[in-house]
This record gives structure tokens, sequence and C-alpha cells, in this order.
């Protein structure tokens, strides 16, 4: 969920509104907002669905403007997506509302509780259970801060609250655990959020909420606690985003415009980074050079999109370190009772840091003695906190649900990583590591020329709008950027669509070709995959004899596709651990293409949510 407050001038409504578009990405299940008006009286509206909707009600409609407010867009986890489950949820008769990102877990025996009171409820949300207690106890303390202070205690689970009331405007108040928050530091105004999206456009001066923490902000007057009430000190920090590289800029989704940025996503991960033609990560830096030296494992965890970067990188760090490497989807390596110690390294890997699944496994693994690495491309983001170091990758605000310049900025900072390690570790000569530092900075300039064959693709989506599923294969690097491909169509395009590894496809699913089945496969290539080529092309002719449509993805001038492939994408040359940064390229316009030719939502496909904040 995104979550948005504001204390200053009287347009509270416009900072939510536009706090909220930011932040929509985070969910879009519904949409609401509650302003404190300048007669005092608390005024909210909330709606299901987008937050078109939610705007187009305010516009028919108006409700006063105030200077004291809050907004949520949700991703629906307690009830359903309707009007009454949608945030602000209110308490102590109307006076207090409040908005909530995560779960309360024990909420029905505090809902038991207050309805042995005698309170009521609306919504059958566990937020509402919070607002009609954070209400009671204002009733008994007449101040919104101590019922905070008085309430965090009883609630479990993960939770970011926001709340106001009636009787104290100018005054926003919020909770974390477990969830994210960020204070925007203002001129006699001051925001919250969920990351800095959602003020960016207003200040670039933050402070990141700590785990346990409340934090009070009036126009003047930012004070954080702790859970007992005791003062924190904190820290400022500069957004290095500008709010225009949060815009969409002319393009026509998001994604569109993140997918052609993503040569300088790459360029700019690799900035500073490039020492004298060697991998210099200065972040890396905090552990000093006997540590990284006596690592015996690698664990990576990390969900969707970046646990495919995460296959990717496992090739490379293993080549050029000889240290093991394990790639784990975060929810499953924390309740199998993983093998961990101080010599093993956990990096985990996620664009937008609030994963909860992927903090709980670092958390987990930091506990069982292990350190931990993050590669994150949010700045302030809780997982970089909860890590011994972080790589941030710098591929700029990602608004598209689908990640893609997250996903080849993230591949980048795990090559400068393993690049780096085994040069303290002496795993690789210096003129290894010095050849593949040149095909990492060629890298932009190749997905550039990817990126000039979209209109292929796009004639690839217009014939293929009714194809109900599609296969990826992929052999080597090749195979988790099938997985890719096929994680794309899904989430964008609604298809089912699944990647294998191409050797595997005898061992089953061949018996799902039929004629006319589309397949997208990843050709490794013939020079520097010279052992691999045949064996895959080997693979297209078993299926192609079979019936099934080939779309190759291929180095320039690799003419033994030509003969079994119904179409040919290429891709320029580069050494073979490189390839995925090209070969996702294609796949990555393709879903956007075919969601767009099927009328979809490109940006915020159904269901999904971009940082999903609940385990
Ligand atoms: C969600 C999104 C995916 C994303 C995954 C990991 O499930 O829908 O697109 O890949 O989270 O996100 P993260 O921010 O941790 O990289």
């Amino acid at each position: 969920c995104g979550i948005v407050g504001y204390v200053g001038e009287d347009k509270s409504v416009e900072v939510l509104m536009r706090g909220l578009r930011r932040l929509e990405y985070r969910g879009y299940d519904s949409a609401g907002i509650a302003v404190i008006d300048d007669d005092g009286v608390l005024n909210t509206r909330k709606r299901a669905g987008k937050l078109a909707i939610l705007a187009g009600d305010l516009e028919a409609n108006s409700i006063n403007n105030g200077r004291t407010g809050i907004g949520h867009t949700r991703w629906a986890t307690h009830g359903g997506p309707t009007d009454a489950n949608a945030h602000p949820h209110l308490g102590d008769n109307g006076k207090l509302a409040l908005i909530h990102n995560g779960i309360i877990e024990n909420f029905s025996v505090l809902k038991d509780e207050l309805l042995s009171e005698g309170f009521t409820f609306e919504s059958e949300t566990d937020t509402e259970v919070a607002a009609v207690l954070l209400g009671r106890e204002y009733q008994r303390l007449g101040d919104l801060s101590a019922a905070f202070l008085s309430v965090v205690g009883r609630l479990d689970g993960a939770f970011t609250l926001l709340a106001v009331h009636q009787d104290q405007p100018g005054v926003v108040v919020g909770a974390r655990r477990n969830s994210p928050l960020v204070i925007g530091l203002g001129d006699g105004e001051n925001f919250l959020g969920s990351d800095v999206a959602a003020f960016v456009e207003f200040t670039r001066r933050a402070v990141a909420v700590g785990q346990d923490q409340i934090v009070t902000i009036t126009p003047q007057v930012v004070t954080i606690t702790d859970f007992e009430g005791n003062p924190v000190e904190f820290e400022e920090f500069d957004i290095a985003w500008d709010a225009s590289a949060a815009e969409k800029g002319g393009w026509s989704s998001f994604m569109a415009k993140e997918v052609s940025e993503q040569p300088d996503a790459v360029a700019n991960t690799l900035l500073g980074r490039i020492h004298e033609g060697q991998a210099v990560v200065p972040e890396l830096e905090a552990f000093g050079d006997d540590v990284l030296a006596s690592i015996r494992r690698i664990v990576i965890v990390a969900c969707g999109t970046a646990a495919n970067a995460g296959y990717v990188a496992k090739y490379a760090i293993e080549k050029w370190t000889r240290v093991p490497v394990d790639v784990e989807l975060s929810h499953e390596f924390r309740y199998r009772d993983p093998v961990l110690n101080a010599e093993t390294l956990i990096i985990s890997i996620s664009q937008s840091g609030e994963t909860m699944d992927t903090l709980m496994a670092v958390k987990f693994a930091r506990e069982s003695g292990a350190k931990a690495i993050s590669i994150c491309n949010t700045q302030g983001a809780t997982i970089p906190r909860e890590s011994d170091a972080v790589i941030y990758t710098h591929a700029g605000p990602e608004v598209a649900v689908a990640s893609t310049k997250g996903f080849t900025a993230q591949i980048a900072a795990l090559y400068l990583f393993a690049l780096h390690l085994a040069r303290v570790r002496g795993s690789i000569t210096a003129a290894d590591a010095a050849a593949q530092v040149v095909e990492l900075q060629a890298i932009p300039a190749k997905i550039a020329t990817v990126l000039l064959q979209e209109s292929a693709v796009h004639e690839l989506a217009a014939w293929m709008s009714d194809t109900r599923a599609v296969l990826f294969l992929g052999r080597h690097v090749g195979f988790p950027i099938a997985l890719e491909g096929a994680l794309k169509l899904k989430e964008l395009a609604y298809i089912h669509a699944e990647g294998f590894a191409a050797g595997e496809l005898k061992h089953g699913p061949i018996a799902l070709i039929e004629p006319g089945q589309p397949v997208f496969v990843v050709v490794p290539s013939p020079r520097g995959s010279a052992h691999l080529h045949p064996k895959v092309i080997s693979n297209i002719q078993e299926i192609r004899a079979r019936g099934a449509r080939i779309i190759a993805i291929a180095e320039e001038g690799d003419v033994a596709v030509l003969p079994f492939a119904d179409t040919v994408l290429r891709i320029p040359l580069a050494a073979p651990l490189f390839e995925p940064f090209l070969a996702v390229v294609p796949m990555q316009i393709f879903a956007m293409e075919l969601a767009t030719v099927k009328g979809l939502d490109v940006d915020q496909p159904r269901n999904l949510a971009k940082s999903v904040t609940v385990e």
C-alpha cells in the first residue's frame, strides 16, 4: 500500500492526491484521503478502484481543503477492495482517521475486546480495529502521540500507521514496524510517505523513520520517539532523484519509458565503481578485505524479477570468485532452517528495498550470524537499513509494476560486486577482470541497439494477440532470462507462460508442444558458447518438428538459426555472461506490446503491487 501525510498550507487535498498518484504503483485496489478543514472538521473520501475513480469523485463533489491530511492507496489484504474496506478508517466517533500498510496479525483478539466494550465496525479490515482502538485511547489521553504510544505495544505484525484527529489540527502522527515510512522536510510544511516518491516534487530533504518508532509532524517541528516514548535522534539525507524522473514525460506508459532508460540505468550503476579499469565498489569497504576473503558461501535472496537477476548473477559470481552461490526465493529460505554462519554472505536483491519476504529473510540471516549486502534501488528503504552494506542500483525511480530497468541495473550491480570480490580474493587475473569490465562498460550502448528493434517485436505481438500460452527456453544464463521472459508475460498480458532450461525440454515439457505453439528461444552465442550453441539448435529442431512456432533471440550473424526459426530477433555480440542484459530486452518489449494489443493496463497489471510489504 502507499501512504502519504501532510501538514502545512491550505492545500492538503492537492498534496495528498499528487503523492498518491506517485505511490499508486504500490497498490491500486482502492484509495482514500482524510483532511481536517479550516473549520476543524475531518472530511474523508474513499473509493474502491484506481485512484482516478477517487479523483473523479472529488472533482464532481469536492471536499473542503485544509492544512492537515492523510492519504492511502491500497493493495487489499483483509477484506476485498470495496468502498467500505478502503482507507482511511475512522475512530473516536468519526473524529479520528487512520491509514495503514501491513497486517495486524492479532486483530481478531483486539476486535473482540472492542466489541465487548460496545464499539461497532463498518468494515472487515484489521485497520479499522486499530482506528477504533486508537480512538478509544485518544478519548482517554487527549493527545494523538500519547494514544499511539499506548496502542503500538498491543499490535502484532507489520504496520505503518498514520492518523489525524480533528481536535488536533496541524498534527499528523505515524508509527512503523516492519513497514516503510519516510519523512519529507519542507519549509513551514512537512510530509510523510511510504517512500520518497510521495513528496519528492515538494522537497528533496528526507529522513528515514527507524524500526519501532513513532513520528509526529507539525508544520514546523518533527519529533521521533521509540515505542517507549524516548526521543530518537535522526539524520537527514538528500534525495538523489528529481521529481521529473518520476514523470511519464511523453511516453505511452511508465514501462515504455523505463524499458528505454535501461542504457542509462546500467551506465549510472557502473558510475564511480570502476577505477583504473577494475571494479572497485566503495560500498564494500564497510566489510574490509579480510572479511570478503573469508566468505565460504553466498546466498542470494529475492522475489520475482529480482530473483531472476539473482539466478543470472550466480553464473558470473561462481565463475569469477569460485565461491558457491545459492539463489533462494526469500519466502522459502527463511522457513526451512537453512544452514548459515559467519562465513555465509547473504545478498538480498530488491528494487523497492521493502519486499517483506526479503526483509524477513535478511533479518533472519543476520540473526543467524551471516553478513548481509543489499542490492537496492530506493534510498531510505528498509532492507538496506537492515543490512551490513548496500550497493544501490542507480536506475532512477521505477514506477511500472513490472520491473525492467531495475532488473538490468541489478545484474550490473551484482557483476560489479562479483568482480570486486574476485579481485580481493585473487580468483581472477587482473587482465581477465579488466576484460570483463570492458564488456560491462559496452552494455549500455548494446542495449540501445536492441531497443531499435521495437517495431519488429510489435509486429510479433500483433499477430500473437490471441495466443493462450507461450513457452520460453534458454540454457546457461539464457535459462533465467527465459524465466524472466515468462514472468513478464504472465504479469502483463495474463497469458500462461513458462520458462524452461532448454536441456530439460526432453524430460517433460516437450509434451506441451503442439502445432502452432509459440516458443521463444534464447540462443547462446556460436562463438562464445560454441559447445552449447549446437545443443540449443538441436532443441529448436526437436520442437519445430512437432509444430512449434520458433521465435529465436540470437546474436548478430548467427546464421545457423535461420532455417529453423520463424522469427529471429537480433542482439549484438557480447561475451556469454553478458548476453542476459541484451536478450531480456526484446522479451520485455514483447510482453508490453502484447498487453497493449490486448488493451490491458501496462503499468498497473491486475492483482499485483510493485512493492509487497506483507508476508
Ligand atoms: C512484486 C512485484 C514484482 C517484483 C517483486 C520484487 O511481486 O510485483 O514485479 O519483481 O515484487 O520486488 P522488489 O522491490 O523486492 O525488487
